[in-house]
């Protein structure tokens, strides 16, 4: 997924792996919420009382529905009036926000967060709530796996003794080097079979069925690092054994003898990168290159197509043994691994083994073992891993596999349906902005003019939700864990993983636009260059993106972000892509050249904005934020353009005027100074308000290629001449600088 881009603060570049935490505890939330309420209600009060006051005179109507006032609130609220807009319109814009939102909690705070928040909020409650007999089978099956994993008790009581017969049953000893007397290893290709078919999964290395396309289906091999290291293999041992009574496990003679195969298998492991290489390889080939240390009449010989034909047996995958291709990253690490386990002593295969699939067990067992789990857990340290609470976490890991019910119990609840009709509009005012933008270019030739407009033409927009998603029974239909994650906590975890992988077949639906898994209810937009398809899920489709009561609003925040994902297609990366998302040169080399150029512009204009809270010589990286700059500046335009449309077509007028279109719209209570073009500027800023502790600022700079919030309205609007002239910036003042940089 590594082509998907995200539109909000780097939630760690990977949508499959490790979310980020929500660390803010539940009862301050509902603190939050409910003040939140309260100041709500008081300004309804103020404003109303305002109103009454003016009603007799001539003034606008004001637009007093709940979206207005509440948005009325909110950028009142984010904004300082007593900065000039000409001079930092960020500041201007949300000085009020970073004042009174505040990143201790968790280092962090922006639009995006708070209103994920306030989702997760509602999905726990709906989860907290239990099954109602009106549900779709799918959400009763995710309400059940939550309430096996907030059971505590019933996990420490049932304790580790289901995981030792599922050892056992593996031919591996229930506890492992207690008794130097005890009985011959088990042959370790079979263990790793029979353990493939329990979870699987495999130590030493990674075996995935990926499916290229409709047609064509193939094994991967890749190396793999569970991140092992010797205090993990010790804590988890010693937590074990508290479960056992009489002697447990050596926890330190196993750990060390763990880790120096640990280590073996690490530098078989190690590629340089001059070495980056992958083959596709039949099994005899696999089998010969795996064979290179040993001879074909051991019987600790690893057989390929033994193992296969083992690994196909309870599987939707179809695969050709005699023919079938596999993909092989690093054929030469197969070498070198399998070297590392024929040179060692069947006790310590055995033993790594045992711990293999003790680790992968472990953490659905008893709330110990879980912590320590995590504790010792890499990933976790370095991505923040689940959120500490056990409801919110157990949330988190239900999203794993039930994001669909997740998302369609909330949208039911929630969600306007409506709302997605009418973002559809805006869409398709978006797709017309661009080709009036491309149609007006001075730097593109006809030729390659036509290349774009058809590439704009092909860009397929997904918004909130798939069309089957409420398509009755569609969703259980597609439920591939509907049978067999069942029973208690550890067995419905250990038949995901086998569900996963070997019975989720992604084309037995080829005709539901492919929403590549991604939850419907996440605060974020994306768009991936290959399938030349931008995504819009119904998370986002909420204040304060849209459903602002005002058009100047929605079309200021989130047409500015659908002509974000638009422009993506159209960036430094996505112009290499032609309108059916292969990679192909569309480009005159004069164009392309005037491309160029005009991106360097902007590169070298970004790569000047400081930040002085983290030193003096702090700056903002250029080169590595240009396509999300490019694509916030070409999205600001198109959204200019749409916003007109719109206004065209509230006066059901068919020519485009040349003076300014006046939105008939009512004014916003509070903010009656504002012109609708100058709310539409404020509806822009107010959504990438945000308040980063000076350390996160300090990795997102880093990390992240989004810029952050402040640039993203300084950079973009500074660039914009309709700001200057709605906000009547002198030329020269900072929000109008004489040299502008555009590219779409
Ligand atoms: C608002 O802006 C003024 C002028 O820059 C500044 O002095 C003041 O501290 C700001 N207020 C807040 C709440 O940030
Ligand atoms: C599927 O992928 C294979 C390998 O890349 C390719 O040869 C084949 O043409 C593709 N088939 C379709 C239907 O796209
Ligand atoms: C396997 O590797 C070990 C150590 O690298 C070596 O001593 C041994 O001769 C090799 N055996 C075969 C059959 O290649
Ligand atoms: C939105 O809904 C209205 C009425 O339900 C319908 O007429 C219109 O075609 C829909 N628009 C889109 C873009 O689906
Ligand atoms: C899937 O799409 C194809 C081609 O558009 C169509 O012929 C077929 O009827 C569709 N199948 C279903 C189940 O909708
Ligand atoms: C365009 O540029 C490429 C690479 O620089 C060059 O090989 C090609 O001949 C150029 N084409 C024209 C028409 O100038
Ligand atoms: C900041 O940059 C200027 C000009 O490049 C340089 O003279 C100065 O030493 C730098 N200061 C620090 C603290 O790096
Ligand atoms: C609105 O405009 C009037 C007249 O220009 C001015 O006196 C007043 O301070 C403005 N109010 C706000 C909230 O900016
Ligand atoms: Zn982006």
């Amino acid at each position: 997924m590594e082509e998907i881009e995200m539109e909000s603060k780097e939630k760690k570049g990977d949508t499959g792996q490790g979310e980020k935490s929500h660390q803010i505890t539940s009862n301050k939330r509902i603190i939050l919420i409910v003040l939140g309420a309260i100041v709500l209600a008081l300004s309804v009060a103020v404003i109303l009382l305002g109103y009454s006051l003016y009603s007799e005179s001539t003034k606008p109507k004001l637009c007093l529905t709940d979206e207005c006032i509440a948005s009325a609130d909110r950028i009142i609220t984010s904004m300082n009036m007593s900065v000039d807009p000409c001079d930092n319109f960020y500041e201007f814009a949300c000085g009020g926000y970073v004042d009174t939102h505040s990143y201790y909690e968790r280092g962090y705070v922006d639009r995006f967060e708070e209103l994920g928040d306030i989702i997760s909020y509602r999905v726990l409650r709906i989860f907290d709530g239990g099954i109602l007999p009106s549900m779709p089978e799918t959400v009763k099956q995710a309400i059940e796996y939550y309430e096996k994993c907030i059971d505590e008790e019933t996990q420490k009581k049932v304790g580790v003794e289901p995981m030792l017969n599922h050892i056992e049953s593996l031919g591996l000893p229930r506890i492992p080097i207690q008794d130097d007397t005890a009985i011959e290893p088990s042959p370790w290709p079979q263990v790793l079979m029979k353990g493939e078919k329990l979870l699987a999964k495999t130590p030493f290395f990674l075996f995935l069925f990926e499916q290229l396309n409709e047609t064509t289906h193939h094994f991967t091999w890749r190396a793999y690092s569970p991140a092992f290291y010797e205090n993990l293999f010790r804590i988890l041992l010693e937590t074990f054994n508290d479960h056992l009574e009489g002697d447990g496990v050596d926890a330190s003679r196993a750990a060390k003898e763990l880790m120096d195969l640990e280590k073996k298998l690490e530098m078989a492991r190690m590629v340089y990168p001059s070495e980056i290489n992958e083959r596709l390889m039949t099994v005899a080939e696999l089998q010969a290159q795996s064979d290179l240390n040993i001879t074909s009449d051991d019987p600790n010989r690893f057989d390929w197509s033994e193992f296969l034909t083992s690994y196909l047996e309870n599987s939707v995958l179809k695969f050709d043994i005699e023919k079938d291709k596999i993909l092989v990253k690093n054929p030469q690490v197969i070498k070198d691994t399998f070297e590392v386990l024929y040179n060692t002593p069947p006790e310590t295969i055995e033993l790594y083994t045992w711990f293999y699939y003790f680790y992968s067990m472990a953490p659905f067992t008893t709330p110990d073992l879980y912590e320590a789990f995590i504790a010792t857990d890499i990933y976790s340290k370095l991505f923040g891993g689940p959120p500490k609470n056990l409801k919110k976490r157990c949330i988190y890991f239900a999203r794993d596999i039930f994001h669909n019910a997740i998302s369609y119990e909330y949208l039911e609840r929630y969600f306007d349906k409506e709302r997605k009709n009418k973002t559809e509009v805006i869409v398709e005012d978006i797709h017309q902005a661009f080709i009036q933008l491309v149609e007006g270019l001075d730097w593109m030739d006809e030729q390659t003019k036509t290349f774009a407009m058809e590439k704009v033409d092909a860009v397929k927009p997904n918004v909130g939700y798939p069309k089957w998603f409420f398509v009755p029974g569609a969703l259980d239909e597609r439920n591939f864990f509907m049978e067999d994650v069942r029973g208690d906590w550890l067995t419905m975890n250990i038949n995901k993983f086998v569900v996963a992988l070997k019975k989720y077949d992604p084309y037995k639906f080829k005709n539901d636009t492919n929403w590549f898994g991604m939850s419907k209810i996440e605060v974020n937009a994306f768009y991936v260059p290959k399938h030349v398809s931008i995504y819009l899920p119904a998370g986002i489709l909420q204040a304060p993106f849209t459903g602002n009561g005002l058009a100047s609003l929605n079309y200021g925040a989130i047409g500015a972000i659908i002509g974000h994902e638009f422009t993506h297609g159209f960036d430094k990366t996505g112009q290499k892509y032609d309108k059916n998302g292969k990679l192909n040169n569309w480009w005159s080399n004069e164009t392309k050249e005037n491309f160029n150029e005009r991106v360097q512009c902007m590169i070298e204009q970004y790569s000047k904005f400081h930040f002085p809270e983290l030193g003096p010589n702090v700056t903002l990286d250029g080169k590595k934020t240009i396509n999300e700059n490019i694509a916030d500046n070409g999205g600001m335009r198109e959204a200019l353009i749409a916003y007109d449309l719109f206004k065209l077509r509230q006066v059901g007028n068919e020519k485009m005027g040349t003076e300014d279109l006046h939105d008939l719209q009512p004014d916003l209570p509070g903010l009656t100074n504002y012109t609708h073009k100058q709310l539409f500027f404020l509806g822009y800023a107010n959504m990438w308000c945000q308040n980063p502790s000076p350390s996160i600022l300090k990795l997102l700079l880093k990390w992240d290629v989004h810029s952050p919030g402040r640039v993203r309205v300084l950079g973009t609007l500074s660039n914009t001449k309709e700001f200057a002239e709605a906000w009547n910036c002198p030329t020269g003042s900072k929000m109008n600088p004489a040299d502008k940089c555009v590219v779409w």
